[in-house]
């Protein structure tokens, strides 16, 4: 699992100045400390915590509700494979191990220099494009392996551990190799209504 490195608490002061006072800024504030650490490290919730005024225990409850957040570090660019149904039975878990054998890193993990982060999700809305995934809003359908290799520059597609799928071949619909899995987008915002996909 990633973790969090060189948290300098002077800038996460600095971050969460803006709201201080202002518990009714909880959300905003956790979404503007993940758009810098690419996640929330628990000396974040404490700051965040003491600035708003507002009780630990209120702040690890959003950090841990919305799924938009996250407790690890989830890279400057997140990818979201696709493991719904339309995906899944159009060899989306070729395309995570093509994802993952191009970073060389496990699904759930971030890249060591930090620029991608790779996750699995149930579906992203756009199933008759199956296999779809996404890097940050950036859709891409009818994923094949040449996509991938657009998408990390030089990063070279090498057999993912534990992918189950070569490398060397374009994703092929009906290969049903995936275990499905992942979190669901915005299934805990759409809970209270509101929405996190700006997160
Ligand atoms: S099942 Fe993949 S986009 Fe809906």
């Amino acid at each position: 699992m990633a973790h969090f490195e060189d948290i300098d608490l002077l800038d996460l002061q600095a971050l969460v100045a803006p709201y201080r006072g202002r518990p009714e800024m909880l959300l905003q504030a956790l979404q503007d400390v993940q758009g810098v650490f690419t996640g929330l490290p628990m000396a974040a919730l404490h700051v965040v915590s003491r600035e708003l005024g507002l009780p630990l225990s209120r702040v690890f409850h959003v950090a841990t509700f919305y799924s938009a957040l996250s407790l690890v570090p989830r890279g400057r660019h997140l990818v979201k494979i696709c493991m719904g149904t339309a995906c899944h039975l159009r060899g989306a878990s070729k395309v995570v191990g093509d994802v993952c054998g191009s970073l060389g890193i496990r699904q759930g993990d971030v890249t060591p220099d930090g620029e991608y982060g790779v996750e699995t999700v149930n579906c992203l809305g756009a199933c008759a494009l199956a296999p779809v995934l996404m890097v940050d809003e950036r859709y891409v359908g009818k994923v094949r392996i040449k996509d991938i290799e657009g998408l990390f520059g030089d990063r070279k597609i090498q057999p993912a551990a534990g992918s189950g799928g070569s490398a060397s071949e374009p994703a092929i619909p009906g290969d049903t190799g995936a275990t499905g899995g992942g979190k669901p987008l915005v299934d805990s915002a759409n809970r209270e209504g509101k929405d996190a996909s700006n997160s």
